[in-house]
């Protein structure tokens, strides 16, 4: 880099015009780059409002479909599911977590059947499963059981890789899943089913809108996830955990939350070059809303922006809850 001296250099030459602020430009965001979460409840029709997240619903399956078609018309790759399972339906074994016929086995075929041209990335984790809202089986003294936890994960994935599943994106942080997961993928023929791992997550005050969302946490009550999920003050345990992952057979790694951890993603990419996916959560959704909202301030300008610069921080694509948004006004 040559540094010279001002009036050599004025840094505002190339940005007094919009062609040259438009040919100087180092980062774009695109609507290839979004992926969006949906929300789904185990009915034909019909879609619910979510109080902790304006605008969001739960959709039914007619739904979905619906949804799913708009996502292609808008041109978005590919959608990630959430389930919100009936009280009934929670059991301390997670077992309908495999149940070939519960919503998201059922959503899975639906969406292959009626829009197979959309990607379909399904999260593998016991939360929604469990009347306790943790993402494994808890030992009697109320410990997170590992081992035990990935084989039922195993069984998880293998369940929607049958049903149809593109990408399995296991969100649990246990030790050891994804490569578990690989084997039993690999041994069935599911060669080409990719797994998208979410290598860095970290144990954030960020997601509880989502658990109100999939009703695994009532908002305002706490669920302590530090056993599995990272520490916010760890960075080079973040590499740690993405290298091996990276080593166990993962196709595709994430940081989660987005916009507070540009600094993980960036260093992730840049040291393991590996497709590198990040996830503005439900609490950053939620921060964006608010602020706009209650101070009549321009959504949309906000929102890209916030996306953007998880792309400069080199997220090669963004799980976000604006992605509908983003990609009409991206078109
Ligand atoms: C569950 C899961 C969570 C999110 C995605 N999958 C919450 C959690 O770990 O408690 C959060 C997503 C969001 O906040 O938008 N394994």
């Amino acid at each position: 880099m040559i540094f010279s001296q001002y009036p050599t250099t004025r840094m505002r030459r190339n940005r007094s015009d919009e062609f040259s602020r438009r040919l100087t430009r180092e980062t774009t965001l695109t609507r290839s780059d979004l992926v969006y979460p949906v929300f789904l409840i185990d009915s034909e029709n019909g879609a619910e409002d979510i109080r902790s997240m304006p605008g969001i619903k739960r959709h039914g399956l007619n739904s979905l479909i619906e949804i799913a078609k708009a996502c292609v018309h808008k041109n978005i790759p590919a959608i990630a599911l959430f389930p919100r399972i009936n009280e009934e339906d929670k059991h301390l074994d997670a077992r309908s977590a495999y149940d070939d016929n519960a919503l998201i086995p059922r959503a899975l075929r639906l969406l292959k059947k009626e829009v197979p041209e959309l990607g379909v990335i399904v999260d593998v984790a016991l939360d929604p499963y469990t009347p306790h809202g943790q993402d494994g089986l808890l030992s009697a003294s109320g410990k997170i059981l590992n081992d035990e936890t990935v084989s039922i994960l195993c069984k998880q994935a293998l369940s929607y890789a049958y049903a149809g599943a593109d990408v399995i994106a296991p969100s649990d942080m246990m030790d050891g899943r994804i490569g578990a997961i690989r084997k039993d993928l690999e041994s069935h023929g599911f060669y080409d089913t990719k797994i998208l791992s979410y290598a860095a997550k970290y144990a954030s005050n960020f997601y509880a809108p989502f658990r109100d969302a999939v009703g695994s946490v009532q908002m305002g009550k706490n669920i302590d996830k530090r056993t599995y999920q990272m520490d916010p003050s760890n960075l080079q345990e973040a590499l740690h955990e993405a290298a091996l992952d990276i080593a166990e057979g993962a196709d595709m790694i994430m940081v989660k939350p987005a916009m507070l951890y540009c600094d993980v993603i960036r260093v992730l990419k840049d040291t393991l070059a590996k497709p590198t996916f990040a996830y503005q959560v439900s609490g950053e959704f939620a921060m964006i809303k608010s602020a706009c909202n209650s101070n009549g301030l321009n959504e949309r300008d906000w929102i890209l922006e916030s996306l953007l610069c998880i792309k400069r921080a080199r997220a090669d694509a963004i799980f976000t809850y604006f992605a509908l948004d983003a990609a009409e006004w991206l078109s």
